[in-house]
Order: C-alpha cells, then sequence, then structure tokens
C-alpha cells in the first residue's frame, strides 16, 4: 500500500508531546484524534516503546489503510470509526485517561488525490466531500439547493474568499439550467466567476471555495470547540495536549481555549483586585504557535499553513 500524506511538523510534535518525566505512566496511554493514514501514531509507536495509542477517524476508507499500516504493532495500537467530538463526549469507561492528545485537522492527502469524492478541483470527480456518510449533505446538494447568500457566507466565512458574493452567483445562475455534479464544473465555475488577474494567482481561484464547501459538509469548525473542551477534560493531569491547525478559523478557537486555560483569574476585567482566587487549568507549552520551517514547506507544500499549539494540564 502506498502512504501518500506526509505528518506535518513532525518531529516537533514528537518532541512536544513526548510521554516523558514524572507525571507520564509506565505505559502511557495516547489518544490520536485525527489518525489518518496514520503517520503521525506510526511515529510516536516507533519512538516511545512502551506507548499505546487509540486512533479515531470519522472516514473508514482511510482508516482502514491506517489498520495495515499499523497492524505491525499489535495491541499497542487500537481504532475507533467516529466523529471525535462524540467520542470525546462519550469517553469509554474502559480506556484510562489519556498522557497525550493529538488533533491533527483538516482532511489528508489522501482524501485530495485517492478518495474520488471530489475533495480537489483538479479531479473530475463525483462532488461528494463527505468525510463520513453520516456527515449529512454532500458538497453536490449544498451547490445544488443552498441560497445565494447562504453559499456567499460560506465561502467567505470558511474561505476568506474575497470573491465570494460573485462565485455564489455564479453557481446559482448555473445550476439554473444544470445540476453541478462533479468537483470540475464547479471549478470552472469557479474560474470563470472571478476577476481574470486572480484566476492566475499563487494559488488556484477554486482553492479557498473547496475550502469553504468541504468545512461546511463535514461540519469541522462546530465540532472542534466542544471536543477540545471534553477532551481536556478527560486529559490526565500533566498530560500533554497539541493541536495542529491549518486556517486561521481553526486556530483562532484553539488558541483562545489554550489562553482561556492558561489564565489564573477569571474576575472580570473590570474588577480591579482579583476576587475569584482561580489557579490556571494548564500551562502552555508554545507560547507562539510552532510553524513548519522553509524545508519542511519545500518538501511538503500541505504543510505551508500549519500552526502547532500545546499545553500541559496543570
Ligand atoms: C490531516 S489528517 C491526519 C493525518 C495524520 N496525522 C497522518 O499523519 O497520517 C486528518 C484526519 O482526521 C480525520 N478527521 C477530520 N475531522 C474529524 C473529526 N471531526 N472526527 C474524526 N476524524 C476527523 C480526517 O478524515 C483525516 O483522516
Amino acid at each position: 500500500m502506498e502512504i501518500v500524506h506526509t505528518p506535518v511538523l513532525l518531529n516537533e510534535t514528537l518532541d512536544f508531546l513526548s510521554p516523558e518525566g514524572e507525571s507520564f505512566a509506565a505505559s502511557p496511554f495516547m489518544v490520536d484524534s485525527t489518525l489518518g493514514e496514520g503517520g503521525h501514531s506510526n511515529a510516536f509507536l516507533q519512538r516511545f516503546q512502551n506507548l499505546r495509542i487509540i486512533g479515531l477517524d470519522a472516514d473508514q476508507n482511510i482508516q482502514a489503510r491506517a489498520k495495515e499500516r499499523l497492524s505491525v504493532y499489535g495491541t499497542r495500537m487500537n481504532f475507533h470509526l467516529g466523529w471525535f467530538n462524540d467520542f470525546y463526549a462519550n469517553y469509554p469507561d474502559t480506556l484510562p485517561g489519556p498522557d497525550i492528545i493529538l488533533f491533527d485537522l483538516g482532511i489528508s492527502v489522501f482524501h485530495y488525490e485517492k478518495s474520488g469524492r471530489g475533495f480537489s478541483f483538479r479531479y473530475d470527480e463525483e462532488l461528494d466531500m463527505r468525510l463520513s456518510p453520516d456527515a449529512g449533505q454532500s458538497a453536490k446538494d449544498l451547490v445544488n439547493t443552498a441560497s445565494e447568500f447562504d453559499l456567499a457566507d460560506i465561502i467567505y466565512k470558511y474561505g476568506e474568499e474575497r470573491y465570494s458574493r460573485r462565485i455564489a452567483a455564479s453557481i446559482v445562475e448555473t445550476r439554473k439550467s444544470s445540476v453541478i455534479n462533479s468537483s470540475k464544473e464547479l471549478a470552472e465555475i469557479i474560474y470563470r466567476s472571478v476577476p481574470s488577474a486572480y484566476r492566475h494567482g499563487r494559488i488556484h481561484p477554486a482553492t479557498k471555495s473547496f475550502q469553504a464547501i468541504r468545512i461546511a459538509v463535514n461540519a469541522e469548525l462546530s465540532r472542534l470547540p466542544q471536543a477540545l473542551s471534553d477532551a481536556f477534560a478527560v486529559l490526565k493531569s500533566g498530560g500533554k495536549m497539541g493541536v495542529i491547525t491549518f486556517h486561521s478559523l481553526e486556530d483562532r478557537i484553539v488558541k483562545c481555549f489554550f489562553r482561556d486555560l492558561a489564565k489564573s483569574c477569571t474576575c472580570p476585567p473590570e474588577v480591579p483586585i482579583c476576587k475569584c482566587g482561580g489557579k490556571s487549568r494548564a500551562q502552555l507549552l508554545t507560547r507562539k504557535p510552532v510553524e513548519p520551517g522553509q524545508n519542511e514547506v519545500d518538501e511538503n507544500s500541505p504543510s505551508r499553513s500549519a500552526k502547532l499549539r500545546v499545553i500541559r494540564k496543570l
């Protein structure tokens, strides 16, 4: 089996989340919340010989690949199929509190290159974009039924696309005469609707809209805040949690959540002297997000927007 996804910020993740130190169990336990093809888990299992992992993924096709790849680790590696927010909301009694939790958000190169579900504007595939069939409506349903206002809103909010209105108008105009079925058709509609200077920019003009539609279809941003909070609740004291994000909306959610955990005082700003006597619940191990160096970006372009933030639970 050919592995197509290169794990991002791998050495940094291994170093920041290493299960060394007094607070870690003799046989530490990790939850890889976004297993993908298992690149991070594979490296953790190789580096830390007594580590056990459970890997989560909503997508059963990519999970099958990870199962094949990681079978060499036997009972040290376990798998769970489902959304990470559901998993942490119903954290199984049978599992210990994790010493390490990793989130590597978004989708994998596998999804763009091999899934056949229309994640990439480079291929002519059925426009689906669901990580799991239970995600609800497909990208095809969304682009063919959402109102022009909602489409513009999604493309602007989740894609930060400045031509969102023109793109939404063009989608709605096209679908009056024919259903938009494929990724290629959608990419062409977007390409035709933006100014010509934008067509020849640094990135393909459909990049941001495709990202936005995928985020909306899989409700990616709404799953994150509660998942972070529930994951932190089950993390062992002294345990570490790391999150790798790929766009500013995700990163803002993680940054604010970690910042609030690290704050000692929760009194409202108008109170001059602390009355809550509050204690920080976590220590920020990355004051600034860790970003890939130029070498990593040159060798693995999907890493270019990655940011890693890590905390330790107190
Ligand atoms: C960036 S990839 C992970 C890559 C992995 N770290 C590796 O090195 O191979 C993210 C994975 O998380 C999964 N995923 C995204 N959102 C999820 C969610 N809310 N619940 C469960 N899995 C999710 C995707 O299906 C994808 O396989």
